[in-house]
């Protein structure tokens, strides 16, 4: 249907008649029981979405579609790592999911328990997730990518009843296993899961820990004619946890609803990325990241699309890879990464034209800041739309956006678009916390409460850090902070200008600095440790670590700098996992704090980019930044 409304009428209305606006919304989702208020928010900042309504995620995601679609796509998994290619129809999801279902019933799961899954990206993860849902339980998911000291602190913060692992992983021909790090991890816990159900796939050695591990093949066989139905769950309740990076060491856990997160989907698919039931949508992000959970797993199912779960590189075989997946499935929306598409800048053009690319409506890419040459590349590649989205794992969908579905509306190079409607999106100067009116002045990117649906309700376990972390930092106000830079031009649409704290972006994966220092501080060598992210142009930031040794000797010529930057890598390696590796690590004498003993990070980060750090500091010491210069040079 095309879109005939008015942006800014639509817009308003989200605000000015919040509750009206989305008890429209609410109408996309199927209720057990009706809510009986739309937003209570007379906690702020805390906003309760659609109380005393009754409903349940996989039953949006899965059952309801059984009636008029049971036998079309649900699922479509695809590894070019070991040549597999399945698809479940939306009748085959759900018996596949209520095995999974039974399994956890067998295993004590009830609702309210907690499921960790550490898992690549294979369907039996896809499995795993609705069937937690499914019970009212809540799941964890943990990105493979990280190693065991990451995954120990949030087996001890989720306090899992069970996890769901698998042997290994495969990236790019490569056995990635899995296992060891899953038992050390357990180890290294304070928490003990009861029980570890281990989906064998036959590539790497599972030494199964007796009286814990339990065979996934085996235990599916028991139940394959299980019929579990969906346990109704408040709006409130929680769906999931999903842990984030964050300005200290300890990664927060954004907790999900249930309710406001499955209307705010189906309203997004809708009106922002437009997919119609029936048809197919090809995110190639990883169950382990917000994308993943919302546009791998969530949104395309509840509206009853067909949803491709990718495990492979976008060039292995050859570059041609994805458009051959969008050419056999008819995928009408894409979702990806910046990163991602500059990988794909550097191979053969011809690669993306060689499909039949008819039936892709438009390519979406959100995670990171999309540089005009890389956007022009793919537009002229693809000759698709290529529409830039901004949002955060706080958010769960986007606060930016070009809402074609509501008003089409023409894209701005370097802009996500404007806000999206239920975000009531400020512009806030830093110094003294007032909103910025003037179009084109940079200021920090928040919002009024409440945040709309489908946002986090809290952090984990710990509401007074929700309400210090995002709704503390602009003074004097309860407002909620992106923790983003961004300027709004006149016409409303909105440019990101980078991070106000710590964390950095590496390939659009999400990394916190100082989770990092923490991992380099554990090597008993080093005595004082800066992380920055340094711009790069293929992954847009890469983690740049400043050491000072305990003994400078040890890195006194180039050989042994090279062989202690060796092994803080490894270090990093094997507690977080490569993902958050450094990509260099350089020694120096000192590091430059200021009087009261903070590190200047945005001027080692400026040095680091050949800017000038010029007012970043009140240098006491600019012999410690000339060093950080030489150790570049
Ligand atoms: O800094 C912004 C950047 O990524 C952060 C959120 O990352 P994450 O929690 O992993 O969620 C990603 C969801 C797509 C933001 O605070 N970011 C995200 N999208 C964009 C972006 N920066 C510039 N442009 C974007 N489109």
């Amino acid at each position: 249907m095309p879109a005939s409304q008015n942006y800014e009428a639509f817009f308003r209305r989200s605000i000015d008649d919040r509750d009206a606006f989305w008890a429209e919304q609410a109408q996309g989702v199927d209720w057990h029981q009706p809510y009986d208020r739309v937003c209570n928010y007379d906690r702020p900042p805390f906003a309760r979405w659609f109380e005393g309504g009754l409903t349940n995620l996989c039953h949006n995601a899965v059952d309801r579609h059984l009636k008029g679609r049971a036998e079309q796509n649900a699922l479509i998994f695809v590894s070019t790592e070991t040549n597999t290619e399945k698809a479940y129809s939306f009748k085959e999801l759900q018996q596949e999911v209520q095995r999974f279902a039974a399994i956890y019933q067998s295993l004590g799961v009830k609702k309210g328990d907690r499921v960790l899954i550490y898992m690549p990206m294979i369907a039996e993860a896809c499995f795993a997730m609705l069937a937690a849902v499914r019970l009212g339980a809540v799941h964890t998911v943990v990105f493979g990518g990280f190693a065991s000291h990451a995954l120990a602190s949030r087996i001890d913060d989720a306090t899992p009843t069970v996890i769901v692992s698998a042997d290994a992983g495969m990236r790019g021909g490569k056995v990635v296993p899995y296992k060891h790090l899953l038992d050390e991890a357990i180890e290294l816990a304070g928490h003990k899961p009861a029980s570890v159900v281990m989906v064998n796939r036959g590539l790497a050695d599972l030494a199964p820990v007796a009286g814990r591990d339990v065979d996934y093949a085996a235990l599916r066989e028991q139940f394959l004619d299980a019929q579990v139905p969906c346990e109704w769950v408040d709006s409130t309740h929680p769906s999931y946890i999903l842990y984030t990076s964050g300005t200290t060491g300890k990664p927060k856990g954004v907790q999900r609803d249930t309710g406001g997160y499955c209307v705010a989907l189906a309203a997004s698919m809708k009106h922002i990325y437009q997919g119609e039931p029936g048809e197919t949508f090809f995110s190639t992000s990883d169950i382990g990241w917000v994308v993943g959970h919302s546009y791998i797993i969530y949104g395309p199912l509840i509206n009853g699309m067909a949803t491709i779960m990718y495990e492979g590189l976008p060039t292995r075989p050859d570059a041609g890879i994805w458009w051959s997946l969008v050419e056999k499935y008819k995928v009408s929306v894409m979702f990806s990464a910046p990163t991602a598409a500059r990988v794909l800048k550097k191979q053969d053009p011809a690669y993306l034209t060689q499909y039949d690319l008819s039936s892709l409506k438009a390519l979406f890419l959100a995670g990171e800041p999309l540089d005009e040459p890389t956007a022009t590349w793919m537009a002229d590649a693809i000759k698709k739309p290529i529409i830039d989205n901004y949002w955060q794992t706080e958010t769960g969908w986007p606060i930016m956006a070009i809402c074609n579905g509501v008003e089409p509306a023409p894209t701005k190079f370097g802009s996500p678009g404007k806000a999206v409607y239920g975000f009531d999106v400020r512009l806030i100067d830093e110094t003294t916390g007032e909103e910025i009116t003037e179009p084109n002045r940079k200021g920090v990117i928040a919002a009024e409460g409440p945040l709309p649906p489908g946002c986090l309700q809290t952090i984990w376990g710990d509401d007074a850090r929700y309400v210090k972390t995002y709704w503390s930092s602009i003074h004097g106000r309860t407002m909620y902070s992106t923790f983003d830079w961004g300027v709004k031009d006149a016409d409303g649409y909105f440019f990101i200008l980078g991070r106000t704290d710590d964390v950095i972006n590496v390939a659009g994966h999400r990394l916190g600095t100082r989770e990092i220092e923490e991992s380099i501080s554990s090597h008993p060598n080093v005595a004082e440790v800066a992380v920055v992210g340094m711009a790069d142009q293929l992954k847009g930031q890469v983690a740049v670590a400043f050491v000072v040794l305990k003994d400078a000797s040890r890195a006194a010529d180039p050989a042994s700098a090279r062989e202690q930057e060796q092994a803080i890598m490894k270090t990093v390696d094997e507690q977080l996992g490569a993902v958050a590796r450094p990509a260099m690590v350089r020694f120096v004498g000192t590091l430059p704090k200021t009087r009261s003993g903070k590190l200047l990070r945005r001027a080692i980060q400026a040095v680091c980019e050949g800017r000038d750090p010029g007012d970043l500091t009140t240098m006491d010491d600019p012999a410690a930044l000339q060093q950080i210069r030489d150790q570049l040079a």
